[in-house]
C-alpha cells in the first residue's frame, strides 16, 4: 500500500516512515518542501545503511497526498490546519491517519498538558477540516523514540479511534507490521479527546525519568473481538 508520512520530516514521522519501509509498504515522506523531504529520505537511507530503497520516496505534501493511499498527519498542532488544507484535494476520498497532539506547547505551554480545543480532539478538528476523508485517530502514544529504534519491537500498543469500521480495520492491519505493537480500536473518533490526552501524560513520565519512551498497554483485549 502507498503510504504518505504529511510532515514526515520530524521525529514522529521519521519513526513511521522507517517502520513502514521495514513492513516493504510504499513510503512517500511529505514535506513543505521538496528538499526538506529528500534529506528526511537520505537520512534513513544513512540510517538504514543503504544506498537505495526502492519503496521509499520524497514529495511536496499536496503531492504526496495524491500520490499514497493511505495518509498519516505528523505535525504539530499549530501547523495542523494549513498543512491539512495544503492537501485537502488529494486526501478526498482517503483515509488520514492523524497523530498531532493538541499539547499546550501550541500556546507556548507546557508538553505535560493539554488544550481543550472547540472541536473535541485533534483528530475531530482534522475531521471537521477535510470532510471527504476518513479520520483515524492513531500514533498519539507511541513515541518517536521507541519508533526510531528500529531494530527493536515496540513495547506499546496502538490506541485508535474512527467512526469507519472498515477504515480502522485497514489501518490496523497497516500498524500491527510494527513489530510488538498491537492496535486498540477505542471505538468512535470522539474517543480522540481521550486517547490524545494520554500523549501528554507519557511525555511527562519521559521528563520525570520515571520511564524511557514511555508506551501504555491495554490488558484483557479477546482477541476475537478486537475490533469496536
Ligand atoms: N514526537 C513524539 O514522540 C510524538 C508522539 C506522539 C504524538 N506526536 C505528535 O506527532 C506530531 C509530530 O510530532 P514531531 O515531534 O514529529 O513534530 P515536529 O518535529 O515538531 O514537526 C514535524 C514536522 O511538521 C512540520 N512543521 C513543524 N512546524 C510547522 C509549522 N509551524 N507549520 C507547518 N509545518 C510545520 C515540519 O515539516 P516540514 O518543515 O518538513 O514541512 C516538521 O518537520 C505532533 O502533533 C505530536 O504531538 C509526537
Amino acid at each position: 500500500m502507498k503510504i504518505a508520512v504529511i510532515g514526515g520530516t520530524g521525529g514522529q514521522g521519521l519513526g513511521i516512515a522507517i517502520r513502514f519501509v521495514q513492513a516493504k509498504e510504499d513510503v512517500i515522506i511529505g514535506s513543505r518542501t521538496i528538499e526538506k523531504a529528500q534529506s528526511a529520505v537520505n537520512k534513513i537511507k544513512g540510517l538504514l545503511g543503504k544506498d537505495n530503497i526502492p519503496n521509499l520516496g520524497a514529495a511536496e505534501n499536496p503531492d504526496a497526498a495524491k500520490q499514497a493511499e493511505i495518509l498519516i498527519l505528523t505535525v504539530p498542532l499549530v501547523a495542523q490546519k494549513a498543512t491539512l488544507l495544503s492537501i485537502k484535494e488529494g486526501a478526498a476520498g482517503k483515509i488520514l491517519m492523524d497523530a498531532t497532539g493538541p499539547l499546550e506547547t501550541a500556546i507556548g505551554g507546557s508538553p505535560t498538558r493539554c488544550l481543550y480545543l472547540p472541536e473535541g480532539a485533534a483528530s475531530e478538528r482534522a475531521q471537521k477540516i477535510l470532510p471527504e476523508t476518513t479520520v483515524i485517530c492513531a500514533f498519539n502514544n507511541i513515541s518517536s523514540g521507541a519508533l526510531m529504534n528500529f531494530n527493536e519491537p515496540i513495547d506499546c500498543d496502538c490506541l485508535i479511534s474512527g467512526d469507519d469500521l472498515e477504515s480502522k480495520k485497514t489501518v490496523a492491519q497497516l500498524i500491527e507490521q510494527i513489530p510488538g505493537v498491537n492496535v486498540v480500536d477505542c471505538g468512535p473518533l470522539e474517543r480522540a479527546q481521550i486517547i490524545e490526552k494520554i500523549t501528554p501524560l507519557l511525555i511527562g513520565l519521559n521528563i520525570k525519568k520515571t520511564c524511557k519512551d514511555a508506551g501504555i498497554r491495554i490488558t484483557g483485549i479477546d482477541p476475537e473481538c478486537k475490533l469496536y
